[in-house]
């Protein structure tokens, strides 16, 4: 039947603003973040408007709605993921969702001698972390390259790396590429051949894949999985990390401090067991309501016409985009898994000329390294521009960008 994309982008109010010039915003910043539909914009302000109060602490009627809208959002966060509440750990996002594997799991868990197997095509929160953790503890990185022809995933180096890693750490779907890893071979290896054959832990980084594709964490049989909501409709400032229990057992804390704990006296303290042992603090009660309303309105949609969309929108430009005279594209978008996103330069325009031009038409572009350095490096490059499609971009919007980009090139080059 295909998305009703008038419906859709009826629920966005900022796509209907008009940019300097009289042009309608053309939003194509979507890796970066998403627009908001009004339903979560709604859910926040009543929430604030209404039951505005701390979680966890009180008896007052206040304080029990947000407790209870708090934590309905983790039982529907949770299930949207194919996983039991217990299993998730709010964080602020994607980014603390990987440190928490990092100084909770891994800090606890490995040491000199463990090697961490992780990719060339990871954002700098999948490297960092681990680099920090390395130099502490002795712990061997192992970087899986890119095939420098195909821009996807060494595979058959990873089949070696994988025998002796500890602990896995992937990208699902690139920020940069618009390639979505084979993620299920990635774990069923890591979990039949890793580690001399005992399996490894892995660690998904499913960031710019949760808005694109329905994933069920407990089907896909990794053993931590990090998102964001600001990618996927919801508010910016909360993100997920899903965890097994009983690995969530033998993590630390993170960060220390109120409502994680069960008893603190001057010699001590005991903690909580399961995820408010990792919440410490007030946690982000707003956020929680935006984007568990953010999770109800994807759920009207069906996620396999979300991604035949987006891909079908990128798919299209990058084929009109290569055409245009010395515009290169880096990524793949032949395939029928590739996402909404398109990297490209200019032989002669400079990047952020060019989004500049771009933006003076009211199409919105990120430019930059994209968090991704040591992928720019595998790429030649400095940084790119980009542009990220999501559900309510349309034909329209696409034929417009290559119009205008065509004629920016004629006019500059
Ligand atoms: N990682 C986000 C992006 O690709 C911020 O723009």
């Amino acid at each position: 039947m295909g998305l009703d994309l008038e419906a859709i982008r009826s629920d966005f109010p900022i796509l209907s603003r008009t940019m300097d010039g009289g042009r309608p915003l053309v939003y194509l910043d979507n890796a970066a973040t998403t627009q908001k539909p009004k339903q979560v914009i709604e859910a926040m302000n009543s929430y604030y408007e209404n039951s505005n109060s701390n979680v966890h602490r009180a008896v007052h009627t206040l304080a029990g709605e947000a407790t209870e809208g708090y934590e309905t959002a983790r039982t529907e966060i949770a299930a949207f993921f194919g996983s039991p509440r217990d299993h998730l750990i709010f964080t602020s996002g994607t980014t603390e969702a990987i440190n928490l594997v990092a100084y909770g799991w891994a800090r606890a868990n490995l040491s000199k001698g463990d090697v961490i197997v992780t990719t060339e095509m990871e954002h700098h929160a999948d490297i960092v972390p681990w680099q920090i953790l390395s130099k502490e503890r002795g712990i061997e990185i192992r970087y899986i390259p890119l095939e420098r022809d195909t821009l996807t995933l060494d595979m058959e180096a990873f089949e070696i790396a994988v025998t002796e890693a500890s602990l896995v750490c992937v990208v699902h779907t690139s920020n940069v590429l618009g390639v979505r890893n084979d993620v299920e071979r990635i774990i069923e290896l890591s979990k039949s051949t890793g580690n001399d054959g005992e399996g490894a832990f892995v660690m998904i980084d499913a960031a710019q894949a949760a808005p694109h594709e329905r994933i069920n964490f407990v089907e896909l049989g990794c053993d931590f999985l990090a998102l964001s909501s600001h990618k996927m409709g919801g508010p910016t400032g909360i993100g997920a990390l899903l965890v097994k229990p009983e690995i969530m057992a033998s993590m630390d804390p993170f960060i220390s401090g109120g409502d994680m704990i069960e008893t603190v006296t001057l010699e001590g303290s005991t903690f909580q067991k399961g995820p408010q042992k990792f919440e410490a603090g007030t946690p982000r009660i707003a956020e929680a309501f935006g984007w568990h309303a953010a999770i109800n309105w994807l759920s009207l949609l069906d996620m396999k016409e979300v991604h035949e969309h987006v891909s079908n929108l990128a798919k299209h430009t990058a084929a009109e985009m290569s055409k245009i005279p010395g515009i290169k594209i880096y990524g793949r978008h032949d395939l029928d898994t590739c996402s909404g996103v398109v990297s490209f330069l200019h032989e002669k325009i400079h990047a952020e000329d060019l989004a500049h031009l771009l933006d003076s038409g009211g199409f919105a572009v990120r430019t930059g390294h994209h968090c991704a350095q040591p992928l720019m490096e595998a790429l030649g490059v400095a940084s790119t521009a980009r542009i990220s499609f999501w559900l309510y971009n349309t034909q329209a919007e696409a034929e417009s960008f290559i119009e205008y980009l065509t004629d920016i090139v004629e006019r500059f080059s």
